[in-house]
């Protein structure tokens, strides 16, 4: 392929990409016992991230191949002081239709109105537990009533707001029906996310809850409408008579490998595949030598065209029986 191209991207599977995931820091001041081992992880050098000028021409090459969502993750993105302006870069873009912000909450108070000035249309805001001590337990830092703050914050701007919670036995099945109550209250998404085995560790089979059994806890307490799917990851519910939703996201027990339409880009330049996958492409080289539009996308299909199929717990989780077979929901309406 030479020049230019306005062509779409797909990977080898044929599964067209359209999401970007873009990593800005790779520092937080939160330590969430799924992502951070206690002590932290050494920092990358920030000499070694991309300046803003090179993430943009890097959104602006996928742009043109098609990608129209765009989601700012870290680490904790808030935490670089120059977030709001890189935010309004980004906004400028017009094939991007959809800029996101993936944070911990703690700094949304005093950002999030200069966010939503900037162009920001969504955040997700991790919140694992409605319990103050609990929540500290589980960030080891983090204080729930600035995040808490921040959801209320974000949302008198104007933000759209879903807040992440991770499924963990033992965890969250206690505080389901609060968090349900939450968006029945609010204008807000509640999602569910199953517990990934991911690098940050604490992972294990007997931590890990399968989405379903919280789904017909959620269906008993308030009534569920289904909302068509249209390709989200999270099955999403209206609740009847509330204000808000809930969504349901089951990486693990009923995988969407074959819809996937994301890449990651790391803050140093690495595009990541896969969630599950160690495999990285050093895009930085090419943006530091200055490699025109042609010459990036090509660098970029090539490593998408790498894009693993399905993670690797995939085939496993098949044999679990999907929900609606074992007949967990029972008074899901709509
Ligand atoms: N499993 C599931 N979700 C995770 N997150 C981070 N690590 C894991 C994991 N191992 C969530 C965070 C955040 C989102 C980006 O991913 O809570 O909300
Ligand atoms: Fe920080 Fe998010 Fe990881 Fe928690 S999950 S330690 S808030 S990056």
């Amino acid at each position: 392929m030479s020049g230019s191209t306005n062509a779409h991207l797909f990977d080898s599977q044929g599964r067209r990409i359209t999401y970007l995931r873009l990593s800005v820091t790779d520092r937080c001041q939160f330590r969430c016992v799924y992502c951070l081992p206690p002590e932290g992880i050494a920092s990358l050098p920030k000499s070694d991230y991309l300046t803003p000028e090179q993430m943009e021409r890097l959104v602006r090459a996928l742009a043109e191949m098609g990608v129209w969502r765009l989601r700012l993750t870290g680490g904790e993105p808030l935490l670089r002081r120059d977030i709001v302006s890189l935010v309004a870069r980004f906004s400028s873009i017009p094939r991007i239709r959809d800029l996101a912000l993936t944070t911990n909450g703690e700094r949304l108070p005093e950002l999030a109105a200069d966010l939503k000035a900037a162009g920001l249309m969504r955040v997700n805001v991790s919140l694992d537990s409605l319990d103050p001590a609990r929540f500290r337990e589980l960030t080891l830092s983090g204080s729930f009533e600035r995040v808490r703050e921040g959801i209320f914050r974000a949302l008198e701007a104007g933000l759209k707001v879903k807040v992440n919670v991770v499924a963990m036995r033992g965890i969250s099945e206690a505080e389901i029906d609060d968090f349900v109550e939450l968006a029945y209250a609010h204008p807000l998404e509640v999602r569910f996310i199953e517990f990934m085995p991911l690098c940050g560790g604490g992972w294990s089979r007997e931590a890990s809850l399968p989405i379903a059994g919280l789904r017909s806890r959620a269906a008993e307490r308030r009534r569920l409408i289904r909302i068509p799917r249209n390709g989200e990851v999270a099955e999403s519910y209206a609740l009847a008579g509330g204000k808000g939703r809930v969504g349901f996201i089951a990486s693990m027990t009923e995988p969407f490998c074959s819809t996937c339409s994301r890449i990651r880009v790391g803050a140093t330049g690495k595009v990541r595949l896969c969630l599950f996958s160690k495999l990285e492409y050093d895009l930085k080289p090419a943006l530091a030598a200055g490699a025109d539009t042609a010459e990036l996308q090509r660098e970029i299909r090539r490593a998408v065209s790498r894009k693993p199929a399905s993670h690797p717990w995939a085939a496993v989780s098949k044999k679990h029986p999907r929900p609606e077979e074992s007949g967990l929901i029972r008074s899901v309406g709509g």
